[in-house]
């Protein structure tokens, strides 16, 4: 059975833009909709399809485990969540997780975490956590309001309190908002939804210096640019400096639902018993994918692949002189282009000319291709994107 796009959106709710393919199945770095047409695929299923799509060994042991267990509840422990909950925090330099189902459910995690350490040891009102101007940090009503973008702060009254925003790579903004009852800081070390958006080395080394210094906790929120994306295990990576939180979701799952909590020793006790849970958080099929994704994405020589393979990206798009290209941004394989014309036509008309894109803030054309494409599979999906951008006239 397969439905045509109007039947398949009719039992949807409307809260997405669906584009046109019915999508059927996925192999290698390529998707296939219900008549069979092919598409390079440089969207990753929004930064989560790492591992592309039919992994041999993801599949191999996300099978394994649902013949095994499915779920047995956080009540009790197994072994497959615990050997992620080792596997992850021995790579992330961290030492406890909190395991989830999603980016905003991580970011949940570590703001309830952030305002209880905070209590714990300064008491009430100390409670506000800064974010950036123009962040994405998930759907719910508290993330929702963690994002420092205006127009998602629209009907969904009252919001979660204690929320301020400061611009991105400014200082002076930061200090000036630093006040009293401030206890944490969120921060994506490259902003995806809200348009690419590198953070600056500088910016993040001295707000990082001015937080330690008054156990102010820095929460890193790597849902999209984490677990290898940006050539690094995380996007905070480039920039030298430690953090007390770290939310991973997204590429960990690479196709199941999973998030997580990175605690740093300074909040690893916060919680205790009762203050924070999830049904389905750590889902042992979920946490046997990841083990995959981290035994293949997140070793040294694949993190220098996947830099190398960013590299050749940005050149061949800076080299082509392109017209429509007013800019290239990102890191390893989270590269966003600034066009002069509208992203979303971009993405209609690559879409009609068999690859897929994303789009990220007003004017960004957003890229992240599964981690493992090849140079070949790469160049092949920019060859296209530059004769669509060539054929635009606007
Ligand atoms: C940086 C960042 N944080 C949080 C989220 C929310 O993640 P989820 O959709 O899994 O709740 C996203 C989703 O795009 C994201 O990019």
């Amino acid at each position: 059975m397969s439905y045509d796009f109007n039947e398949a959106k009719e039992c949807l709710v409307n809260s997405y833009n669906f584009l046109e393919p019915v999508i059927s199945y996925g192999n290698g770095v390529y998707l296939y909709d219900t008549n069979n047409n092919k598409y390079l695929d440089f969207t990753s299923g929004i930064g989560v399809n790492s591992l592309g799509y039919n992994h041999k060994t993801w599949i191999e042991s996300t099978t394994n485990q649902m013949k095994t267990l499915q779920h047995s509840s956080n009540i009790f422990l197994n072994n497959t969540t615990v050997k992620l909950a080792k596997k992850l925090t021995k790579i992330s330099e961290m030492s406890k997780v909190f395991l989830a189902n999603s980016g905003a459910e991580a970011n949940e995690g570590a703001i309830k975490l952030a305002r209880k350490y905070s209590y714990d040891k300064y008491g009430k009102g100390r409670s506000t956590i800064l974010s950036l101007v123009q962040s994405f940090h998930g759907r719910t009503i508290t993330t929702l309001k963690a994002t420092g973008q205006d127009k998602f702060h629209q009907y969904f009254f009252p919001f979660t309190e204690g929320f301020n925003y400061i611009n991105a790579n400014d200082l002076d903004d930061f200090k000036a908002k630093l006040t009293s009852d401030v206890c944490a800081i969120m921060l994506e070390a490259i902003q995806g939804e809200g348009g690419v958006l590198p953070l600056n080395k500088e910016f993040v080394q001295s707000l990082v210096e001015i937080c330690n210094e008054k156990d102010i906790l820095v929460i890193f929120d790597e849902v999209q640019c984490g677990i290898g994306r940006t050539g690094k295990m995380f996007g905070y990576n480039n920039f030298d400096i430690n953090a007390d939180i770290v939310t991973v979701a997204k590429g960990l799952g690479a196709g199941l639902p999973i998030g997580g909590v990175l605690c740093s020793k300074k909040v690893e006790n916060v919680f205790n018993p009762g203050d924070h849970g999830s049904t389905f958080g750590g889902n042992p099929v979920a946490c046997a994918g990841a083990l995959v994704v981290l035994d293949t994405l997140c070793t040294e020589k694949s993190f220098d692949e996947i830099s190398k393979k960013g590299a050749y990206v940005k050149d061949l798009l800076t080299k082509s002189n392109n017209h429509q290209i007013l800019e290239v941004r990102g890191m390893g394989l989270m590269i966003g282009i600034k066009t002069k014309c509208s992203p979303s036509l971009v993405q209609k008309e690559a879409l009609k000319n068999g690859l897929l894109v994303l789009t990220a803030g007003k004017d960004t054309v957003r890229l992240l291709p599964p981690l493992i494409i090849s140079n070949d599979e790469l160049k092949y999906g920019i060859d296209i994107l530059l004769n669509v951008l060539n054929s635009i006239n606007q």
